[in-house]
């Protein structure tokens, strides 16, 4: 019979592999309580209409769908957002505001196979709920980046690319472009840093040639590097709603800087994201080295929770993907060896000394340690073998003389050295020495 593997762009978590990810989790998670948030979590299968024009022809395209036995069309969820909009709309008067809530969950999408995308994946997932000012984007960005931080990240290996949908809709409406025009504008601008210029065509083709004055303003904007760069542009254009926003750009960096975090932060309005619902400040986490895909994305998005059947209600959120982001703490040697391995390994003599090894293993066991031990009869040789490649720090030793003297012997695996314990003692001697 053919030998089964797992499907293209799955995963198997052999225990080395699940170890990183688990870390990855904790980290997460640590951040997240730090910051006062609380965890859901939600079922893997949706309705397919959850995602149908409100995630965007890119997520839409991707989907992992199909009709189920009660000829319900159903998908595999592609991303959290709408799940949890669906869940916060369904209580949102019953919730404490702000809801602060995050979750750690796999996602579905049917990529192309490429380095730090897969058709599994898992995000992190955090998001604040009822607030409608640059508080929220605050506190959601610090926490973005507490989160790669916790790992042992630094500002020379991450940034968080902030840019806002809101700027760019005035902006180009003030240069006369309508709804539709602004948008394929922003979806030629997504593109913009993989094609230049050619990224333009996605506007032309449908709204005509671009003139100069269009081009050369949006590439104005593309080398907006500082808020000092942003008020020189806005200042030009005396523009009521333009000048506003400023206020609220103000707020997000100056709360940052107050956390002692502008060097994780970057100016950078070429980052418009893919998704359909964001409606204002948007941000992307990216290696300093350019060599990863995002990290991270995020953004506002205010009008999801009502699009989806919930009140009108302000939100904010980002998720965090485990691909990219083990691709660069591999890279960086951050990845800190996680192993399991037993802090005691117990020596046998045979059948009899194994029974007497057992009260004392079930007794360190139900104290916390790890504690390993044979289980078949072999010469002491091949135990000893055992404990030093279980990594083990010592050897509980429980051979017949030991036993008929009352005591054990407990080996330092690491200096060879020995000593004899008293069998009512085992337990001490064990804490002591790891102790110490
Ligand atoms: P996203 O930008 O589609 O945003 O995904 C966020 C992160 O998930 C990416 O930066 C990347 O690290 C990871 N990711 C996405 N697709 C894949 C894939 N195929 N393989 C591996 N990793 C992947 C969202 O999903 C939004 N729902 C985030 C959000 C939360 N916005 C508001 N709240």
């Amino acid at each position: 019979m053919a030998s089964f593997k797992s499907l293209p762009g799955f995963r198997d978590f052999y225990p080395e592999d699940l170890a990183p990810r688990t870390h990855l989790f904790r980290q997460w998670r640590q951040s997240a309580h730090a910051f006062g948030f609380q965890e859901y979590d939600a079922p893997v299968l949706e309705s397919l209409d959850l995602y149908k024009a409100k995630s965007g022809d890119e997520i839409e395209g991707q989907l992992f769908n199909f009709t189920d036995k009660g000829e319900r069309e159903v998908t595999l969820r592609p991303e959290m957002t709408p799940t949890v909009c669906r869940m916060v709309g369904a209580k949102a008067n019953a919730l404490k505001r702000p809801i602060k809530w995050f979750s750690i969950a796999d996602l579905f999408r049917y990529e192309r196979m490429q380095k730090g995308r897969g058709r599994c994946f898992a995000q992190f997932n955090a998001d604040i709920f009822g607030e409608a000012g640059p508080e929220a984007e605050i506190e959601l960005i610090s926490l973005l980046i507490q989160c790669l931080r916790g790992m042992g990240l630094q500002s020379e290996d991450f940034h968080v690319r902030l840019s806002d949908r809101n700027l760019w809709f005035y902006y180009l409406e003030a240069r006369g472009l309508g709804d539709e025009q602004v948008k394929a504008m922003l979806g030629a601008i997504d593109k913009f840093e993989r094609l230049g210029e050619d990224a333009f065509e996605i506007y032309t083709k449908t709204h005509g040639a671009m003139s100069d004055d269009l081009k050369s303003a949006v590439l104005r904007m593309l080398a907006i590097k500082s808020l000092a760069d942003l008020e020189a542009v806005v200042a030009e254009l005396d523009n009521a709603q333009l000048t506003e926003r400023l206020d609220d750009w103000r707020k997000v960096l100056g709360g940052l800087d107050a956390m002692g975090l502008s060097d994780f932060v970057s100016v950078d309005l070429g980052v418009v994201r893919g998704l359909a619902y964001y409606t204002g400040f948007v941000f992307e986490a990216f290696d300093r080295k350019g060599d990863l895909r995002a990290l991270a994305g995020g953004g506002r998005y205010n009008d999801l929770v009502k699009k989806l059947g919930g009140p009108e209600l302000p939100a904010v959120g980002f998720a965090i993907g485990d691909m990219t982001m083990e691709l660069l703490l591999r890279e960086r040697g951050l990845l800190p060896d996680v192993a399991s391995r037993p802090d005691v390994y117990v020596v046998v003599g045979g059948a009899e000394e194994r029974l007497e090894a057992f009260r004392d293993i079930a007794a360190l066991r139900a104290v916390g340690y790890r504690v390993d031990y044979p289980m078949k009869d072999l010469g002491f040789g091949k135990q000893f073998k055992n404990a030093t490649e279980s990594g083990a720090r010592i050897a509980l030793i429980y051979g017949g003389d030991e036993l008929a003297k009352g005591v054990v012997k407990l080996r330092d695996l690491s200096q060879r050295e020995e000593v004899d314990v008293p069998r009512e003692q085992v337990a001490e001697a064990v804490r002591d020495f790891l102790s110490g």
